[in-house]
Order: C-alpha cells, then sequence, then structure tokens
C-alpha cells in the first residue's frame, strides 16, 4: 500500500508544491482512486495552511517561523484526509474543505508542539526534524502552538462561504474536541498515568480523548458542513470515527515498540522511556495488533449503510493502522 508522499519523515521542511497546480474540484477525476490523488489533497491543504499563516516574514518574526516550522515540517496529514475522505463520502465539493481541513491541522500541529515539550514528553524530534521547542527555544514552541490553536477558530469564523450557525456549530465542535472534555483533557490523563496501571477501558478512554476527539471532529465536521447529513449516516460516521480514533493511538504506540527512529521520525522507544500507560505496556504487542485489528473491522463494520461512497475512509481507515510511519 502507498503510504502519503507527506509520510516521510526528514524532509526539508519547505512546502513543496506539486509540478501541477492545485486545480479545482472539477479537474480531479472521481473515477481516480482516493489513495491516488493522496498528493493532490496534501498539496491543497498544504496550499491553505501557506495561506492562512501569516508570512515568516511578519513580526513578530521568530513567532511565524515557529508556527510555519511546526506545520511545514512533514506530517502525513491524516485529520485532513479524513475531511477530504468524508467530503466525498457525502458529496461536499472539495473547494468547501480546504480551510477546514487546515483549521483541524493546526490544532494537530499545536498539540503535537505542546506534546513535545520537556513538560510533557520531553521529545527531541518530531517528523525526523528537531522539535519546535528544540529549533527554537521553549517559550517560542509554547506560544507557537498557542497562537495555530486560535487561529484555527478564525479561519473557521471566516469561512464567508458557510451560513453562521453552521460556522458557529463547527467552532463548537472542534472547540468541544479539543478541550478539557477532549483532547487536552487526554493529555491531562496521559501525564497523570504515567508509570501507573490502567484498566482497558480506562485506556481506551484516554485515547478517545488525547487522540479519538479530533479524528471524530475531522470527520463530523464534514457532516455539518455537508448540510443534511441524515441522522442515520451521521451515526455511522460518528461510530466508525471513535473506532478508528482509538486504533490509530494503539497502532501510534506500536510504532513507538516497533518502529526505527528514523523510519518514524520520532525516538523510538519514548514511551517506554517515560513509562506511559500504552497498549502494548499493559497488554503487551500481540494484545496490541489484535485489538487494532478488531477496532479496525468494527468501525468499518459502522461504515455499512454508506456503501461504495465510502470506499475513501475505508482505504484511509486501513492505511491508519497498516502504515508503517
Ligand atoms: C501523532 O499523530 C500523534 C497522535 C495523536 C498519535 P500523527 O501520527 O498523525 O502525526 P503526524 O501529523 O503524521 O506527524
Ligand atoms: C499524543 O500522543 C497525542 C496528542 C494529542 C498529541 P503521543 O504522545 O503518543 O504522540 P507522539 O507519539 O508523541 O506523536
Ligand atoms: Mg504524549
Ligand atoms: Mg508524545
Ligand atoms: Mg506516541
Amino acid at each position: 500500500m502507498a503510504a502519503p508522499v507527506a509520510d516521510r519523515p526528514g524532509n526539508s521542511g519547505q512546502i513543496v508544491y506539486a509540478t501541477q497546480p492545485v486545480s479545482p474540484s472539477t479537474d480531479v477525476r472521481l473515477s481516480v482512486l482516493f489513495e491516488e490523488r493522496i498528493p493532490y489533497f496534501s498539496e491543497r491543504v498544504a496550499h491553505a495552511m501557506d495561506e492562512l499563516l501569516p508570512q515568516a516574514g511578519e513580526q513578530p518574526e521568530r513567532l511565524h517561523k515557529a508556527m510555519r516550522y511546526a506545520v511545514f515540517n512533514g506530517g502525513k496529514r491524516i485529520r485532513p484526509l479524513l475531511v477530504y475522505a468524508t467530503g466525498e463520502c457525502l458529496g461536499v465539493d472539495v473547494s468547501r474543505l480546504d480551510t477546514l481541513a487546515a483549521a483541524i491541522e493546526f490544532i494537530h500541529t499545536f498539540s503535537l508542539v505542546h506534546d513535545d515539550l520537556p513538560a510533557m514528553d520531553d521529545d527531541d524530534l518530531r517528523r525526523g526534524l528537531p522539535t519546535v521547542h528544540k529549533r527554537f527555544d521553549e517559550a517560542t514552541a509554547i506560544l507557537a502552538a498557542d497562537a495555530l490553536q486560535p487561529l484555527a477558530f478564525a479561519v473557521i469564523s471566516g469561512m464567508g462561504e458557510v451560513a453562521t450557525h453552521t460556522r458557529a456549530n463547527l467552532v463548537k465542535l472542534i472547540a468541544d474536541a479539543c478541550g478539557s472534555m477532549g483532547m487536552t483533557g487526554g493529555q491531562a490523563i496521559d501525564l497523570a498515568a504515567e508509570g501507573k496501571e490502567l484498566r482497558g477501558a480506562e485506556l481506551e478512554c484516554m485515547y478517545a480523548l488525547k487522540t479519538g476527539a479530533l479524528i471524530r471532529a475531522s470527520i463530523l465536521s464534514v457532516c455539518l458542513l455537508a448540510d443534511g447529513t441524515s441522522p442515520e449516516y451521521f451515526d455511522a460516521l460518528d461510530e466508525f470515527s471513535r473506532d478508528i480514533g482509538i486504533a490509530f493511538q494503539i497502532k501510534d504506540d506500536i510504532l513507538d515498540v516497533e518502529g526505527l527512529t528514523e523510519v518514524i521520525g520520532k525516538t523510538a522507544g519514548s514511551d517506554e522511556r517515560l513509562r506511559k500507560a500504552t497498549y502494548p505496556a499493559l497488554f503487551g504487542i500481540d494484545a496490541s495488533h489484535k485489538r487494532c485489528a478488531e477496532l479496525l473491522a468494527d468501525g468499518l463494520n459502522h461504515l455499512a449503510p454508506l456503501g461504495k461512497d465510502a470506499d475513501p475512509l475505508r482505504w484511509l481507515a486501513d492505511y491508519m493502522v497498516s502504515r508503517g510511519s
């Protein structure tokens, strides 16, 4: 299975634009498989983020450089891809999804910058490059992440072509996903659980918050944008998103154990060093693979009502648990 082009640790941190300019959706043949259009989607979101971020030369320069460094240092762009895949599933034109995809990637990036700080996971390497606090300094990393988060909400609020009430609903959905009952809460539980034994349900609850919440929001935000998504489809996508969100974090934990630093672009074995409560640490590597496969199967089952339109999401879910980095 081909990995997304952005899935390459150690790249230069520059945005590399495709040889073809980003074309409007009408130019992209929907008959081409989603997985073959990953470079196209990655370019679209990179282009949108480039437009939405302040220029690196804008004052305060160091802050803006750090924000751009954090965003354009590679990354698989899984959450934007989920936005585009859900958009295809629900028939939302790709041009209506770029800003949303960019905003969600800003939030994800902010979470990574904070996650790597000495006060949290104290990691030196991210996407094959020095983490933001290593490349700049700790205060700049904190501030760059602090600025990426409100930027996400500012750009969603400014989606002029979207009805005001829908914009408000998007802000609420994504704010909830990254707040204390979502990603940030999950991160707090993760830190408090270092060196502790958690039961399976507790561990999965932590995963659902720290990682699953934003993955779920990436999918459900498109349901809101689509207008008129049936309750049946909404519930199916909700259930699917919950399963793959947890599976994605278990796979991340597996890669921390089985992956090589040069391949995963993060220091392998970091979880063991920090005595993190992870699926492999608590239940073993075999059980982790098994649980990941189970969650994927459950997630795919939930997509049944959506028929073939959900094929992009099926491919992406499979990639999320079979990826090598
Ligand atoms: C890493 O996320 C952190 C988790 C929530 C597991 P990704 O694996 O999506 O990181 P990037 O964006 O591709 O670097
Ligand atoms: C991070 O989980 C989840 C976030 C919300 C950022 P990890 O701490 O396992 O992510 P990595 O392995 O550093 O990317
Ligand atoms: Mg962490
Ligand atoms: Mg970490
Ligand atoms: Mg990890």
